[in-house]
C-alpha cells in the first residue's frame, strides 16, 4: 500500500481520551465533511484508546467493541463513515495492555490484524506501552506490519513508539507508513516547539510511504480537553500549523470538530500551507540559522516540486525578532543572478527578495510568516 503524501484527518486522543462513543464519531464526521475538512484532505477518522471492553472475548480471543460505547459495533460505525467518504480508523497496542489498560495486540497481532479489517478499518495507530519484552521494538512493529499486509485489507499502520529505540534508523523496514518521533503533544506552545526543533535533524528519516509524525496538532483546542494545559493563541496555532506543513508530518487533528471556529477551519484548510505539507516530491525541510546566531529566531527552506522553494520564517522567543536570510544559504548565489519572487501563504501577497538576502519584519513572540518562492531572473 503505497502513501506518497503524509496522511490527513482527525483522531478522537488529544480532546476526548475515553469519553467517546458511536455518536460522537458520526457528529465529528458530519462537522468534517460540512466545514470542507474531507476536501481539503482530511479523510481519516481515526478513534484512539478506550473503545474496547476491558478483556477479550473468552471464547474467541478477540478484541471486543465497548457496547456501551458503540452499541451498532464497529462495522456499522464504519460504514457511518465510508458512505460519508472518509476513511475509519482505530487504535491498538503493541503490549499486553494499551496505555489505558485495554486489552493490547502482543501476541494476538494475526488475529487483531484480521478482525480490524472484519471491521471495515482503514488505518491502525499502534502504541508501545506495556510491552513485555525491551529491545524488541522492530520486531513488535514488524509482527503487525505483517499481520496488516497479509490481513486481507488495505491498512494504513500508524507505529506510536514516541521516538525510543532510534525508530527513524528501522521504521521504515516494518511496513508502516508514518511513525511517532517524540513524547505525547501538550497544548501549549513550549511542548509543541520542543517538539519541532527536536525534530528538525531528523527529517532524513521521513519521506514519501513513511512520514514522520509530530503528533496529533492542538491547533483549535484552546485549552480544553485531555492534552489541554494552558492552551495556545491564534499565533501560536498558525506556527504549529506551519511547522507541521513545511515539516512534512502527517495532519492529524486534535480539536473538536464540532466546535471550530471559522478562523481555525481557515487555517488548516490554507490551501498553500497544504500544497507545501502534500507536495509530491517529499524532500525535506532544513534548518537555517541567522547571522547574529539567535538560535530561536530561524528559517526553514524546502525544495518543492517543479523548482518552488518553501520558505518559513520562525519566532520561537519571547521577544519580537527580525530576520535577514542570506539567499547563500539556500544555495541562490549572487552570481546566480536570480532573486525570489515570494507569495506569502497567509496572505496571497507577493514580494521580491533582493540578490543577496530576504529582509523578514520583525515576527512578534512566537511568530512566523511561511512563503512560497520562486527564483526568477533579477
Ligand atoms: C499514548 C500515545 C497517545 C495516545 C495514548 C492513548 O500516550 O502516545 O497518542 O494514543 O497513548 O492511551
Amino acid at each position: 500500500m503505497l502513501i506518497p503524501v503524509p496522511p490527513m484527518g482527525w483522531n478522537t486522543w488529544n480532546t476526548f481520551a475515553a469519553d467517546i462513543n458511536e455518536e460522537l464519531i458520526r457528529s465529528a464526521a458530519d462537522s468534517i465533511v460540512k466545514l470542507g475538512l474531507r476536501e481539503a484532505g482530511y479523510t481519516y477518522v481515526v478513534i484512539d484508546d478506550c473503545w474496547s471492553l476491558r478483556e477479550r472475548d473468552p471464547h474467541t480471543n478477540e478484541i471486543v467493541a465497548d457496547p456501551a460505547k458503540f452499541p451498532g459495533g464497529m462495522k456499522a460505525l464504519a460504514d457511518y463513515i465510508h458512505g460519508k467518504g472518509l476513511k475509519f480508523g482505530i487504535y491498538s497496542c503493541a503490549g499486553v495492555r494499551t496505555c489505558a489498560d485495554y486489552p493490547g495486540s502482543f501476541g494476538h497481532e494475526f488475529l487483531d490484524a484480521r478482525t480490524f479489517a472484519g471491521f471495515g478499518v482503514d488505518f491502525l495507530k499502534y502504541d508501545y506501552c506495556n510491552v513485555p519484552v525491551t529491545g524488541q521494538a522492530p520486531l513488535l512493529y514488524r509482527r503487525m506490519g505483517q499481520a496488516l499486509r497479509t490481513c486481507g485489507r488495505d491498512i494504513l499502520f500508524s507505529a506510536c513508539n514516541w521516538g525510543i529505540e532510534e525508530v527513524g534508523t528501522w521504521i521504515r523496514s516494518t511496513g508502516a507508513h508514518m511513525y511517532r518521533s517524540t513524547g505525547d503533544i501538550a497544548d501549549n506552545f513550549k511542548s509543541m516547539s520542543n517538539i519541532a526543533t527536536g525534530q528538525i535533524p531528523h527529517l532524513s528519516q521521513s519521506a514519501p510511504n513513511c512520514f514522520n509524525d509530530l503528533d496529533m496538532l492542538t491547533v483549535g483546542m484552546f485549552g480544553k480537553g485531555n492534552v489541554g494545559s494552558s492552551g495556545c493563541t491564534m499565533v501560536d496555532y498558525q506556527t504549529q500549523f506551519s511547522f507541521w506543513t513545511l515539516m512534512g508530518s502527517p495532519l492529524m487533528l486534535g480539536c473538536d470538530p464540532r466546535t471550530m471556529t471559522p478562523e481555525i477551519v481557515g487555517l488548516v484548510t490554507n490551501r498553500e500551507l497544504l500544497r507545501i505539507n502534500q507536495d509530491p516530491a517529499g524532500l525535506q525541510a532544513y534548518r537555517i540559522n541567522h547571522c547574529w546566531g539567535n538560535p530561536e529566531c530561524f528559517t526553514l527552506a524546502r525544495l518543492l516540486e517543479g523548482g518552488d522553494i518553501a520558505l518559513g520564517f520562525f519566532n520561537i522567543s519571547e521577544n519580537p525578532c527580525g530576520n535577514l536570510l542570506l539567499l547563500e544559504h539556500i544555495g541562490l548565489t549572487y552570481e546566480s543572478g536570480m532573486r525570489l519572487r515570494m507569495v506569502d501563504c497567509f496572505t496571497g501577497e507577493e514580494q521580491y527578495s533582493g540578490r543577496d538576502t530576504v529582509k523578514v519584519p520583525k515576527l512578534p513572540p512566537h511568530g512566523c510568516l511561511v512563503y512560497r518562492c520562486t527564483p526568477v531572473k533579477a
